[in-house]
């Protein structure tokens, strides 16, 4: 049996766990089509949670849109276009009928995957510009939309504040404010470049609710958990501590101990050998990231790495010869890179697996 904990791809179905109260909460805001913006820390489990709350729900059109390679405004509207023919459950060639009598300027071809010889629909999108895709989108969604309920999920919706040279997100108003059949969640995890697209005068401020999805809960975990490992409610509890509630990487733990030591009964030294094989094979890719920091970069890093909140105290600043103005300008500087982040004014390495390389490193 393959492992009942997926950490690289989306838990679903008989891996998927707890969440109860959330998917009641996604599902009774897609009921009456208004719209939600779903944040948190990053790998929490935003996009696994939309996809299973959407799962087998024949009442609606699902549409999900993952945006986060996104480098142009033409690259999100192809996105939202090749999403389309994904949402559909039923045979190809019916699909194919219907899109084409929606789409005006869209062909569509088939294309068979070279692995899976699985036949999917291919919209031909090269003779057109980024006001026409996004025009024959949102008519064929709004078209279907007059007969059944429709989803429209833009995961890493916090890319388009990356587009310069228009504004998407005063584009996208035009359409969301037409009431209609059609609930548009939006997920993201950079927070405050998800707050910027909906602060107060922005084209999308009170276009949508905000739901801070927190960690899973212990209690689940340890539910799930405990029905394929020997492990106790406490130790449940000290992987979540010592993975500062990170869904992959708990995940990544438990798969682990799944696989080595399915049959024993779980100790605390076993969750240490297991996070150590991880913060292992991780650790080349994070000494060549590392490697790019200029001096007083890694000194802050390795500074917040260890001591977290209290970062500014004269004995640290002192031990690692580095002076508060430098500490400051590198942690800003590691900001910008992504490889830091910031919450209530207080610094923090997102990454768990990271920071825990950084600690012992
Ligand atoms: N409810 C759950 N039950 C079991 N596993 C889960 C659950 N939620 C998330 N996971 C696992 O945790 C990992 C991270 O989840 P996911 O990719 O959905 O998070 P995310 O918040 O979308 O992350 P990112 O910020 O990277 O986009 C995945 O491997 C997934 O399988
Ligand atoms: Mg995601």
């Amino acid at each position: 049996m393959s492992s009942p904990f997926p950490y690289e791809t989306f838990a679903s179905d008989d891996t998927f766990y707890g969440r109860i109260k959330e998917i009641h909460k996604i599902l009774n805001f897609a009921e009456q089509s208004n719209n939600l913006v779903i944040y948190s820390k990053r790998r929490l489990g935003k996009s696994s949670l939309i996809k299973e709350t959407f799962r087998d729900k024949k009442e609606y059109l699902f549409i999900y849109c993952d945006i986060f390679d996104i480098a142009s405004k033409e690259d999100f509207a192809r996105k939202l276009i090749n999403s389309l023919p994904k949402a559909f459950t039923y045979d190809v060639k019916k699909v194919f009928s219907q899109l084409n009598k929606l789409f005006k300027r869209i062909n569509l071809s088939y294309t068979a995957d070279p692995i899976s010889g699985k036949i999917s629909l291919k919209p031909e999108l090269t003779a057109l510009g980024y006001d026409d895709m996004i025009e024959e989108f949102f008519t064929a969604i709004f078209e279907l939309a007059k007969k059944q309920k429709i989803v429209l999920a833009i995961d890493e919706f916090q890319e388009i504040s990356q587009i310069k040279d228009t504004k998407i997100d005063a584009r996208l108003r035009e359409y969301i404010q037409i009431k209609n059949n059609i609930s548009y969640i939006f997920l993201g995890s950079k927070r405050h470049m998800l707050n910027s697209l909906f602060e107060y005068k922005a084209p999308l401020f009170e276009q949508a609710t905000p739901l801070l999805l927190e960690p899973l809960d212990i209690e689940d975990i340890y539910k799930f958990t405990s029905k394929h490992l020997n492990i106790s409610k406490e130790l449940v509890e000290y992987i979540f501590d010592l993975c500062a509630g990170e869904t992959k990487l708990m995940q990544h733990i438990y798969h682990i101990l799944y696989q080595n030591y399915k049959r024993k009964e779980i100790s605390q030294e076993l969750v240490h050998l297991s996070l150590k094989e991880i913060i292992n094979a991780k650790s080349s890719a994070y000494k060549i990231i590392y490697d790019t920091f200029s001096l007083n970069q890694k000194k802050a890093f390795k500074i917040l790495s260890k001591y977290k909140k209290n970062i500014y105290t004269k004995e640290l600043l002192y031990e690692y010869n580095i002076s508060k103005d430098s500490m400051q300008s590198s942690l800003k500087a590691l900001y910008k890179r992504e490889i830091i982040d910031k919450e209530d004014d207080i610094w923090f390495i997102p990454d768990r697996a990271f920071e825990i390389w950084g600690e012992r490193f």
